[in-house]
């Protein structure tokens, strides 16, 4: 595998990858876990190459948000990556991300504005922003995202729909479902921040989810399922619930009633300090 941290680099190793044939690219911020592996093992599957980003984006983090205490250990990464058979490991320093002066920002309105967007203000941008040029800079064949991130992966594709990248390089933008641990947390780089008496209580937030799914399919009314769910967070030790959502699975449309298309059921919810979110298909 090969380590590249400047533009010139990356494109002398892109080009050799290219004479082997399709690209695939695996945009992540490090600290992976097997959710990320799950991705670039997919990714292994689907193209002759694969190139992965590790870069903690600053674009993507608020004021009060954990920029400078957000995990960064890419020799064990590396070493991770390196053992799944990756090509090119693209880990950009800031200053070639976001050279200096650097003054551009995309802003994909409608999708990425409520839930996330609304308790993050800001952050969708910075997750386009980079997204974008991380396609522009690896020109991939296709790109893999984990469904965790579901509205992230919205708002991507609503933006490279938007900006035709999805031709030619970006052919296709996959999401990936997410991987959970036994107990059915959603894996997540942010669950290596709860004590253990956190991480025990978190198993509630999926268990809660489940149920309400269940009442939503059985024709329960929908204000007071949610209702229920946000109630039983609390009760297992969550100190704030920032949405409990159904939502168009497209659109991210909050919806007031189950409809005939495909559904998601959507929760941010904090324990002590850290933000969980988790997402999961209703109805179909
Ligand atoms: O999901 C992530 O890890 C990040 O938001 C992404 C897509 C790599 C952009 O920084």
């Amino acid at each position: 595998m090969q380590t590249v941290n400047a533009l010139d680099p990356l494109r002398s190793a892109l080009s050799a990858l290219r004479a082997k044939g399709t690209i695939a690219l695996v945009p992540t911020m490090g600290a992976l876990h097997d959710g990320h592996l799950t991705l670039v093992r997919k990714a292994r599957a689907r193209a002759d190459a694969v190139v992965v980003s590790i870069f903690v984006n600053p674009l993507q983090f608020g004021v009060n948000e954990d920029l400078d205490a957000y995990p960064r250990v890419l020799a064990r990464d590396s070493e991770l990556l390196a053992a799944e058979g990756v090509d090119v490991l693209w880990a950009p320093h800031v200053s070639a991300m976001y050279p200096e002066g650097f003054a551009t920002s995309i802003r994909v309105s409608g999708v990425s504005e409520g839930l996330c967007g609304a308790a993050r203000p800001g952050h969708f941008d910075g997750v386009a922003t980079v997204v974008c040029k991380l396609f522009n800079q690896v020109a991939p064949d296709m790109a893999l995202f984990g469904e965790k991130d579901w509205q992230q992966l919205a708002v991507i594709r609503r933006m490279a729909r938007d900006l035709d990248l999805t031709s030619p390089h970006v052919a296709r933008i996959f999401g990936v479902p997410i991987v959970r641990e036994e107990d059915g947390l959603a894996m997540s780089s942010r669950n290596a921040y709860l004590t253990a008496d956190e991480r025990a209580r978190a198993v509630a937030l999926p268990e809660a989810m489940r149920t309400a799914i269940a009442r939503i399919e059985a024709g329960e009314k929908l204000a007071e399922t949610l209702a229920a769910l946000v109630q039983e967070l609390m009760q297992a030790g969550f100190a704030s619930i920032d949405y409990a959502q159904l939502c168009d699975a497209e659109s991210l449309d909050v919806l007031a009633a189950p409809i005939d298309r495909a559904m998601r059921l959507l929760v941010a919810a904090r324990l002590g300090t850290t933000r969980l979110i988790d997402n999961m298909a209703v109805g179909r």
